[in-house]
């Protein structure tokens, strides 16, 4: 079987739905197809300051989270990328292959410490783009599925694999980015030009997988729409609207024409009342099933652990040849 490889940072105490739609419901899809890794990048999540109580319960949270929507622990490997060295091991490697201007190029590194300023910044967010390559690399994963902000890592990892590859034989598969059109960038329901995410200024355009069904609905409720009351989709002209509408049809996989049939001459509040219905008929059972495997820890981290043995199987036989070509002794 072809493999996948995808992962999500700890980095909040709950998924959104841009991480629900974005990855996680086509990761469910795809595991039965494909050999598929999912990883908790807390490695990753270190890159800016975390709280340690809260990043080991984050970490136990996201993997649950995964598992709730669907991702079955006996097919796919989840598991958490700290415990298995070679990711950090192999991120070295990669670092000294990868120029400074290159990584000098990533946007999201712009974008997310303009918050915090260039020089307080760490090092490691810098090259966070070269651990994530790492991450894929070691797996040989072929296919990468992710939203559309995660695009040019992948390419860097293409890059760099490609790099590899012909500096010192082939070692590497080339993967590529798997990047579902039309949903793969969902937007802040209070700034619909903007990606929806967890470091938003405010959390009101943010819904949460483990928010209780009020907070949520009140959020869709006050989503910004605009003055020219015709529910369709133009994300141009309408992007507020065009997002519900996204949001309603990949949720409950009906077209965009029979929803815009469905709500021809019905104003915004039906169009999101009914969105809210069915978002939380979506993450109810996600949220209480969550809430079940959190009550079971020492069962939840037996899994993790049983994953981590079967990716360290994979992943340091990868590192194994890496070091072999490179002429690093074991
Ligand atoms: P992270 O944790 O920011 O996001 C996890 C996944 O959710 C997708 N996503 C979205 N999709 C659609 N609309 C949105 N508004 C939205 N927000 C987030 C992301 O594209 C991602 O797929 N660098 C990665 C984690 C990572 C990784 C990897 C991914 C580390 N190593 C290896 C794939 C392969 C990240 O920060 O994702």
């Amino acid at each position: 079987k072809p493999v996948i490889f995808s992962g999500m940072q700890p980095s909040s105490d709950s998924l959104h739905l841009g991480n629900y739609i974005g990855a996680l419901s086509q990761w469910t899809k795809m595991q039965e197809d494909f050999d598929a890794f999912f990883c908790v990048v807390n490695l990753h999540a270190i890159t800016v300051p975390q709280d340690p109580k809260e990043l080991a319960e984050r970490t136990r949270t996201t993997a649950a989270q995964y598992i709730a929507a669907g991702i079955d622990p006996a097919k796919s490997t989840l598991f958490v990328q700290s415990q298995v060295p070679a990711h950090a091991e192999l991120a070295w490697v990669l670092n000294t292959l990868t120029g400074f201007g290159e990584a000098s190029r990533m946007t999201q590194f712009k974008d997310k410490s303009q918050r915090s300023g260039a020089d307080s910044a760490s090092v490691g967010l810098f090259t966070y783009p070269i651990l994530m390559a790492a991450d894929i690399l070691l797996y040989q994963a072929h296919a990468v599925p992710v939203g559309e902000d995660q695009r040019q890592h992948v390419e860097l990892t293409r890059d760099l694999a490609t790099r590899f590859n012909s500096r010192f034989g082939d070692t590497f598969v080339v993967p590529e980015a798997q990047i579902q059109k039309g949903t793969a960038k969902i937007y802040d329901l209070q700034d619909p030009t903007s990606k929806m995410s967890k470091s938003a200024e405010s959390e009101a355009g943010l819904i949460k997988v483990l928010d209780p069904a009020n907070v949520t609905k009140k959020k869709i409720m006050r989503a910004v729409t605009d003055d020219d009351a015709s529910i369709r989709f133009d994300r141009e002209a309408k992007p507020g609207v065009s997002n519900l509408l996204t949001i309603y049809s990949v949720l409950t996989g009906q077209s965009m024409q029979s929803l815009e049939d469905e709500f021809a001459g019905r104003g915004y509040g039906d169009l999101k009342k009914s969105l809210a219905e069915v978002v939380e008929e979506t993450f109810a059972p996600v949220r209480t099933r969550t809430e079940e495997l959190l009550s079971d820890r020492a069962e939840l981290d037996r899994l993790l652990t049983t994953a981590a043995d079967r990716a360290n199987e994979v992943a340091a036989r990868t590192l194994d040849r890496v070091y072999t070509a490179i002429g690093l002794i074991r």
